[in-house]
């Protein structure tokens, strides 16, 4: 299971895929100082200031069918959640599907990319990019992000070890991941709705057609797809896309 630091590289995520599909080990890590070219989900960039945060993708050869596979960033938002409320000393919130928060403001943001279907069981493989404010202060991210961010040194007043803290996810993940193969997704789903941020409150998601449903979040199912109820009742399914809480009026 080897570890590979880049003082600067494009992206984690790009990389790990590389080492994947050329036959690397579940575990494998790949984790850089900065990235030029972070990526979010939904073609979104993630800011990666230098040296003070912690980007890194892991990759993981889960023995699961393919259906479950998607369930794996709510697996790795518990994971990750969890630890991280230990080391700051604070609640974390969980944001469908894959946004971490301190506070109300995003710490944490977590993209899994999956292996082409096509290729042969045993050569599957996800890699899960996980990105972490860590000793970065407010004024550190451009003006225009810093009302909607925290990071763990804002949290909790003191700096973290970026290679330690590595190594504890890595191990937290590994181990959720183990959990979710053995005794499936309830147990683990159940944890994930307890540090629910949208549950019962009203909001908007666009769905990947660019619809725009309007309504109350009722949580994740046990497939990992967002109900959100809208004003007249009618539950709608949100399988991916953008969701935010509704503007209050
Ligand atoms: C999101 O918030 O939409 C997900 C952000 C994921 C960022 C991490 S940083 C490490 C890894 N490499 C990337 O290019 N992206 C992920």
């Amino acid at each position: 299971m080897d570890t590979y630091y880049f003082d600067s590289i494009d992206s984690t995520n790009v990389k790990a895929k590389e080492l994947a599909s050329l036959g690397a080990v579940s575990g494998t890590t790949v984790w850089a100082g900065y990235q030029s070219e972070g990526r979010g989900r939904l073609g979104k960039e993630w800011h990666s200031v230098a040296g003070n945060g912690l980007y890194c993708s892991v990759i993981l050869r889960p023995e699961l069918k393919i259906e479950e596979i998607s369930k794996i960033t709510l697996v790795t938002g518990v994971a990750v959640g969890k630890l991280l409320a230990e080391l700051v000393g604070k609640e974390v919130q969980l944001k469908w599907p894959n946004d971490i928060y301190f506070s109300g403001k995003k710490c944490v943001g977590i993209l899994a990319e999956s292996s082409p279907l096509n290729i042969e069981a045993n050569e599957r493989y996800v890699v899960i990019g996980i990105g972490i404010n860590v000793n970065q202060s407010l004024v550190d991210f451009p003006a225009e992000l810093r009302s909607t961010v925290t990071t763990m040194y804002e949290e909790a007043g003191k700096k973290f070890d970026l290679e330690k803290l590595l190594y504890a996810l890595r191990e937290r993940l590994i181990s959720q991941v183990n959990m979710f193969e053995q005794h499936g997704f309830a147990p683990i789903l159940a944890e994930w709705r307890r540090m629910d941020l949208l549950l019962g409150r009203e909001m908007e998601c666009v769905d990947v057609q660019g619809k725009v449903v309007r309504g109350v979040s009722r949580g994740p199912d046990s497939n990992g797809n967002l109900h959100v109820e809208s004003i007249d009742g009618t539950l709608h399914r949100v399988l991916s896309g953008d969701v935010r809480l509704a503007a209050k009026k």
